[in-house]
């Protein structure tokens, strides 16, 4: 594809998933978009749509969830998920499954890494090693849409 538009959006409580979603944005040259109390609005077709939150008592935030409730998959063609938890991984498949449901393709395994809170520790987390590996897997993603 000549020229992908490419988004990046994300929920963060405490700025865990905000780290991730920087690293992504920096490496693809763009703007991450922190999610506000506003529904956003697609003006244009998305080729591929990062979509990153936390994990709060099971669940991602509900501004996340009323994002992927409102996507529509003739203007969202990709979607790639990134997700910080303190001990459960499976924010990320649960994020997915919610995108897949909405009949939008997810292009890879969803990246999770932990993130340091005050229940589960996980100090410096994310850390630079969790950021190069966000960094990696968001150019893979990329790539994966031109397939
Ligand atoms: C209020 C609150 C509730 C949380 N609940 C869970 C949980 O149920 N399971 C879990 O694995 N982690 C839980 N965590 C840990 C967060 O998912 C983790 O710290 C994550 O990195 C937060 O992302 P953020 O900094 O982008 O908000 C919780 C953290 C907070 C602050």
């Amino acid at each position: 594809m000549a020229t992908m538009n490419i988004k990046v959006i994300y929920h963060s409580s405490t700025g865990n998933t905000e780290k991730l979603a920087r690293a992504i944005a920096d490496t693809l040259s763009i703007q991450a978009e922190l999610l506000g109390k506003d529904p956003i609005s697609f003006s244009e077709p998305v080729d591929l749509l990062f979509i990153g939150d936390g994990l709060y008592f099971g669940k991602a935030n509900k501004r996340t969830l009323s994002l992927i409730d409102r996507l529509d998959p003739k203007m969202i063609k990709n979607a790639a998920i990134f997700a910080t938890y303190g001990g459960q991984a499976k924010i990320g498949t649960d994020i997915k499954e919610l995108v897949q449901n909405k009949g939008i393709r997810v292009v890879d395994e969803p990246f999770t890494c932990k993130g340091q809170s005050w229940v589960f520790i996980n100090r410096n987390h994310p850390n630079e090693i969790d950021l190069s590996k966000v960094r990696k897997y968001a150019k893979n993603a990329v790539a994966k849409v031109g397939r």
